[in-house]
């Protein structure tokens, strides 16, 4: 998914779930607009979904009640080495390790071994280099600009894509935030080659800033904090409109419905500018 994406310069948009209306959302419009999409569980959703045997229940059964003939990845986000191997024994198409907070060694040893047991289960893998800033689950990142001889070193072990920090941080941007490093991303992408790069925190960051980085060969652009800040506001809207209080407005499936289609319409502009439209 990713390799074709690379060489046809758009980018496949990750977009984290949190339980069943942000999959439905998600994977409907992918449908709609006959493109691939990558659904992103952190362990933190992991966890508040009951445990990733539930998520991998929940989407296998979507995928063939919705009837969704698009592709479509069930990865994980920022995973653990332990929770690496759940995903795996649970049947998740594809992993992420983050071992950008151990030095350098520690992560090349650990992405190693994780790398063969994603392989030898069929599965992709992303590896991590340099921290990706903000606050995600409760771990505080700096927002470092990756190594590009590390970055070289980690993509040669035999992963299917890298996430390389590039000033990038998870959350809303700071007002005094310095942009992505283009200079780091273009000295990574020569270091690796061919291997498709991933932006994290996805949320805030300009057009032009999106369409440079695609450019530079980020292949993958995670979103997170753009649909809970639109889910959040349209249900507000819902509840502060008293629609909950009208007839039987009070019933989850209306009330949490403005918010499912604010996650659609936010999945949407996100594909259509990263360009993945059509290209299921
Ligand atoms: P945002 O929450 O900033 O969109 O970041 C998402 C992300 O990178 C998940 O790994």
């Amino acid at each position: 998914m990713l390799k074709k994406a690379k060489a046809g310069h758009y980018a496949v948009g990750q977009f984290n779930i949190n339980n069943l209306e942000w999959t439905k959302a998600i994977l409907q419009t992918a449908q709609d607009l006959n493109s691939p999409v990558i659904l992103g569980v952190s362990e933190g959703a992991g966890k508040y979904m009951t445990g990733y045997k539930t998520v991998v229940g929940m989407v296998n059964g979507m995928l063939e009640e919705m009837n969704i003939t698009v592709p479509v990845a069930l990865h994980l986000d920022h995973g653990s080495y332990e929770g690496c191997l759940k995903c795996v024994e649970a049947g998740f198409s594809s992993i992420m390790f983050d071992g950008s907070h151990y030095p350098i060694d520690e992560n090349v040893e650990k992405t190693k071994e994780l790398v063969k047991i994603a392989h030898d289960n069929n599965m992709s893998i992303e590896a991590e280099v340099g921290s990706i800033g903000g606050e995600e689950d409760g771990v505080i990142g700096k927002g470092e600009c990756a190594d590009p001889n590390e970055c070289k070193m980690v993509a040669d072990l035999g992963i299917d894509f890298l996430a390389a920090g590039i000033g990038n941080i998870h959350g809303k941007y700071p007002d005094n935030w310095e942009g992505l490093s283009f200079e780091t991303l273009d000295a990574i992408q020569q270091k690796t080659g061919d291997m498709p790069l991933v932006l994290h925190g996805g949320t805030g960051i300009p057009e032009d800033m999106i369409k440079k980085a695609i450019d530079l060969g980020v292949a993958k652009i995670n979103v997170n904090t753009e649909c809970q800040l639109s889910f959040a506001a349209a249900t507000r809207g819902y509840i502060e409109a008293g629609k909950d209080q009208e007839g039987k407005g009070f019933d989850p499936r209306k009330l949490l419905k403005p918010g499912t289609e604010a996650i659609m319409a936010t999945v949407k502009e996100k594909m259509e500018l990263f360009g993945s439209v059509g290209k299921a």
